[in-house]
């Protein structure tokens, strides 16, 4: 059975995940709508994993036999900088999402909750994943710089980018 508090944690979870996929679908659009179609790529296969795990979240809670909620969702932010400045605040964002899931598994801890310790294990290993991921997007994209040529080849490369 699960706690009030671990409960509540894994619903507000559901809406996390929720968020992240928004705000990457958002930063989607805004490397469409400026022709960096491979960053576009990159952040709409993000977005359809967060998605994923919004509903992780979600099937563990009825599994459990918990009340599964799906809490407000913020609209994400319309405008955004550029490629560097984006995924400097995707990462930020990831470590936002690794700092809630580290939080829920010391209650998961503390309420003796062995289940929801394993099932979070799993996003542990995928938080420095994910970290790695946009850490490296951000260094190559510091090293492009202003350089135009640099910009589009990464842009190229993020293309190949397919779904898990
Ligand atoms: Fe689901 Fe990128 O955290």
């Amino acid at each position: 059975m699960l706690s009030h508090s671990v409960q509540q944690l894994l619903n507000e979870q559901v809406a996390k995940e929720l968020y992240a996929s928004n705000l990457y679908l958002a930063m989607a659009g805004h490397f469409a709508e400026t022709n960096l179609m491979g960053m576009a790529n990159w952040m709409r296969i993000q977005s359809e994993e967060e998605r994923g795990h919004a509903l992780r979240f979600f099937e563990f809670v009825i599994d459990r036999n918990g009340k599964a909620e799906v809490g407000a969702v913020a609209q994400p932010p319309a405008e955004f900088g550029a490629p560097v400045e984006v995924f400097a605040q995707a990462l930020a964002h990831e470590r936002k999402v690794t700092a809630s899931i580290h939080a829920l598994y010391a209650q998961a801890l503390k309420d003796d909750d062995y289940a929801t310790q394993v099932f979070l294990q799993w996003f542990i290993n995928e938080q420095v994943e994910e970290e790695a991921n946009a850490s490296a997007m951000v260094e190559r994209l510091s090293m492009a710089g202003d350089n135009r040529a640099a910009l589009l080849m990464l842009d190229t490369e993020m293309k190949g980018r397919s779904a898990e």
